[in-house]
């Protein structure tokens, strides 16, 4: 079933670079344009009422070639993703990841690990 969906551009998301609404299609106000360097990340805070496994799925766009992340929970890195090409900036698409979280205040950090840095992101659902 659809999780709860939060927006990279609507705090308590954080996002190490600019919130760009010039590639149609995502949702919201905007995304996440993270810097271009490794590290640049976003941020989210997810607030389940229990603790246990969960899919964080990840909405992304890449023009580009593949801009790998990790995927930081509560300050332990718990995957890499391989956020491949889209093909274009305005293609949209998703990849999930299986996380294990606290109930209460969570971070999610997604944190590119190469110069490239992130592809853009639009929201992440839990
Ligand atoms: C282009 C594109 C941006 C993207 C950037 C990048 O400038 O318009 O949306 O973030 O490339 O390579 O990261």
């Amino acid at each position: 079933q659809p999780g709860q969906r939060y927006e990279a551009e609507s705090a308590p998301a954080v996002c190490d670079g600019t919130i760009d609404t010039n590639h149609a299609g995502y949702s919201g106000s905007g995304f996440c344009n993270g810097n271009n360097a490794v590290g640049a990340a976003a941020q989210f805070t997810v607030t389940p009422a229990e603790a246990g496994t969960a899919t964080v799925s990840v909405r992304f766009a890449n023009g580009s070639d593949t801009r790998p992340a990790n995927v930081i929970v509560n300050g332990t890195t718990v995957a890499t993703v391989s956020f491949e090409s889209t093909g274009s900036w305005s293609a949209w698409s998703a990849k999930s990841v299986p996380v294990s979280l606290n109930a209460g205040s969570n971070t999610i950090r997604i944190a590119p690990t190469t110069a490239a840095g992130l592809p853009n992101i639009d929201y992440i659902e839990v």
